[in-house]
């Protein structure tokens, strides 16, 4: 069974040797994001961070595993000081003004973080200092000349022999040479121990790449990390208790917000509760600093690391790196006022593979969109509800004690039991893109279950059991796809369990594996589109550029003429109406899936359809509304004429003509047998 319907067992947290794996398993979790610098607003890498931390600490929560999600601030250092200069502000003042930005923003992206830790704040600096101290009387840090290599915009020092052809081996920029008296923390010796301890555990850097990336660091002897920064050259951070004439280095100060926030040297109770961490998430540039200075600074601290660092990829902006300088920085805040804020967790999460780079762009936003939500996840929803209101009253209705022994219904019910299992799994391997794709995998399973049972038709016989069990299983299957969903879309998939009658927003995950949790009886809420399809402008026809726009589905045009030619117009075959080959290769057939169908006001034989041939959107309006209720239609594979000349009748476009097979009364759509893309070319 799979975990996700079970309570969990209590385990000790600490444990000798690490685990294959991240353990889902935990008796606690703690959560923690990179620590942003305060030096700009924030992007959507910074967002990205906070959104996957937020989704697997509400998965954590769901699973009634004590959870602790931290997110804050890194205020100090040569990048906030320059910010603050050029902007003619105190570095506080630059602190200031900025956070409350970020802080925002997660308000905006419905972030549940349970701390937000700056590193200005008072509870931080003393234990950074305490720390110092502590390092410094048990000589752990050393003073010493330092002459060496600085890199300005990274702050990082380095020996020329890390430098790569003269100039930063991080970001490749030239480097000033320095001179000065510094104090160094005594990394170098902890370097044996950090690579057998990456060794030993497996699951202490994620994924495996950037695990062999850390490795291949630690085959060139590490040096030993320089601590300080001279108040003469860069004067804003903490005071190291030692020496009034430094501040400490940026790096070492920010990574101690990990235990800082939760009571290290302060609050023993508290620190117990939560350390070690159980994830620190992090970008793959600040990987070094996570996987070789953190972990020796704790060993140095003699205290337990953290289970696992996890370095995701960047967000791209098409194929491009991400910069000011570009143009290209996606900024969050834009993207939630246009799409949203739960599509916009959702593509984020749906789409990076977790340890590669991502590409953001409009057009791929757009597709993924209206593929999984709008058309797959909305429509389901709304056609659920439709017929649960048309043909049951608008109450959840009764299934029989047998529902589940139908075979559709079982095989229904098992591939979404399949999806809870691989979004667990998905969680365990830190794959959510995977256990997002099985469960809209499962949501195409349930539309393809009410093509097969069609409750349309069920809707029609006497006996009634058939059509209530078809349309619970459906509520059911969506209940736990939902639910599979509440982490990443929190707000729209509590609307949609309201809308199903259930009376708590949050789902209970322990009751993913068991059928019949939905009460009959209870009235059903129709939301309106949860998902309102996304058109853009090319879609439109008006420009080359793209812009979102939320549309509800498209009120019906008024009564255009039907594209498939009227069912009387049969004739015998004629014999001298033979063509030659070339004849009808003029004519281009290719598939289309039917995303959306609508009735026309006023015109009993007509459906206006849209499509999706290939990449490319397509209006149909077709004579088939006295063979097909719209919502039988929505998935079907069609075979349809791609290069007829578009029709106008009344101002509305008809951009094709789908094939159907008539005779007499009866008329049946050509498919396709099986599975196939869009937009294939029939022949
Ligand atoms: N302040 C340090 C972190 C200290 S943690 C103890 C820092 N801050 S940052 O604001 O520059 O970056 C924070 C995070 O944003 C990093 O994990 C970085 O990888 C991430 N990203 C910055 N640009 C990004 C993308 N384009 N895409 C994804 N994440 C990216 O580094």
């Amino acid at each position: 069974m799979p975990a996700f319907c079970q309570a969990r067992p209590a385990q000790d947290a600490g444990r000798s040797s690490g685990p294959e794996r991240p353990d889902m398993n935990r008796a606690k979790f703690y959560v923690t994001t990179p620590i942003y610098y305060v030096n700009d607003q924030p992007h959507i890498g910074h967002a990205f961070t906070t959104i996957l931390a937020d989704v697997l600490a509400q998965y954590h929560r769901l699973l009634k595993v004590p959870t602790h999600f931290l997110t804050g601030t890194d205020e100090h250092g040569q990048k906030v000081q320059k910010a603050a200069q050029a902007a003619g502000i105190t570095p506080q003042e630059q602190a200031d003004r900025t956070v409350v930005r970020f802080q925002a923003l997660w308000k905006k992206l419905h972030i549940t973080n349970d701390d937000f830790i700056r590193t200005t704040e008072e509870r931080h600096k003393k234990v950074v200092q305490k720390i110092l101290q502590d390092l410094y009387d048990r000589g752990e840090i050393y003073r010493a000349e330092y002459d060496g290599w600085y890199c300005v915009p990274d702050e990082r020092f380095f020996m020329e022999k890390d430098l790569a052809d003269g100039k930063c081996p991080e970001c490749g920029r030239p480097v000033e040479k320095l001179t000065e008296a510094n104090y160094f923390f005594r990394m170098s010796k902890y370097q044996e121990w950090l690579v057998q301890y990456i060794e030993e555990h497996p699951a202490f850097i994620q994924p495996e790449s950037r695990r062999n990336e850390t490795l291949g660091f630690l085959r060139k002897p590490l040096t030993d990390l320089c601590i300080s920064r001279p108040k003469s050259r860069m004067g804003w951070g903490i005071d190291l208790p030692f020496d009034p004439e430094y501040v400490t280095y940026v790096w070492f100060d920010a990574l101690v917000n990990y235990v800082s926030a939760v009571g290290y040297l302060e609050d023993s109770a508290l620190f117990a509760k939560w350390w070690p961490a159980s994830f620190h998430l992090v970008g793959k540039d600040i990987l070094t600093t996570h996987t070789v200075y953190w972990p020796t600074m704790l060993k140095a601290m003699d205290l337990p690391m953290p289970e696992t660092v996890f370095a995701h990829g960047w967000w791209l902006s098409g194929e491009d790196k991400m910069s000011k300088s570009r143009g290209n920085v996606v900024r969050p805040m834009d993207m939630i006022e246009r799409v949203g804020v739960d599509a916009f967790r959702y593509f984020l999460i749906a789409e990076m593979v977790m340890g590669q780079d991502a590409s953001f762009t409009e057009d791929a936003f757009t597709r993924r969109y209206n593929a999984d939500l709008a058309n797959d996840l909305g429509n389901l929803l709304n056609r659920v509800l439709a017929m649960i209101g048309k043909y049951c009253g608008g109450a959840m209705p009764e299934p029989s004690a047998a529902a589940l022994e139908e075979p559709d219904g079982k095989a229904l019910w098992d591939k979404v039991q399949g999806a809870v299992r691989g979004m667990e799994a998905a969680l365990e391997q830190m794959k959510l893109n995977e256990g997002i794709g099985q469960v809209i995998a499962a949501v195409r399973e349930v539309n393809r279950f009410l093509e097969r049972r069609q409750p349309w038709t069920l809707a029609k016989s006497e006996d009634p059991v058939p059509l209530r069990n078809c349309l619970y299983a459906a509520s059911e299957a969506l209940r736990v796809l939902g639910g599979l969903l509440y982490p990443v879309m929190p707000g729209k998939m509590a609307e949609l369990r309201k809308a199903l009658g259930m009376a708590r927003p949050k789902p209970d995950i322990r009751r993913f594996g068991a059928w019949g949790v939905l009460k009959p009886g209870v009235p059903v809420r129709a939301p309106g589109a949860l998902f309102p399809r996304l058109v853009d402008e090319k879609e439109k026809g008006a420009e080359q550029q793209t812009e979102l726009i939320p549309t509800a589905p498209a009120a019906a045009p008024a009564a255009p003429a039907p594209s498939v030619p009227p069912p009387a117009a049969e004739k015998p075959p004629a014999a001298e109406g033979l063509i030659e080959y070339g004849d009808f290769s003029k004519v281009q057939l290719r598939t289309a899936k039917i995303l959306q169908a609508f009735k026309i006001q006023g015109a009993t034989k007509l459906l206006r359809l849209e499509v999706l041939m290939g990449e490319e959107r397509r209006q149909i309006v077709a004579g088939i509304a006295l063979h097909y209720e719209p919502e039988q239609l929505i998935g079907k594979t069609i075979v349809m004429v791609a290069n007829l000349k578009p029709a106008v009748i009344r101002g509305v476009e008809s951009q094709g003509m789908l094939l159907a097979a008539t005779k007499g009364e009866r008329l049946k759509l050509v498919t396709v047998d099986g599975d196939q893309a869009s937009g294939a070319v029939v022949k």
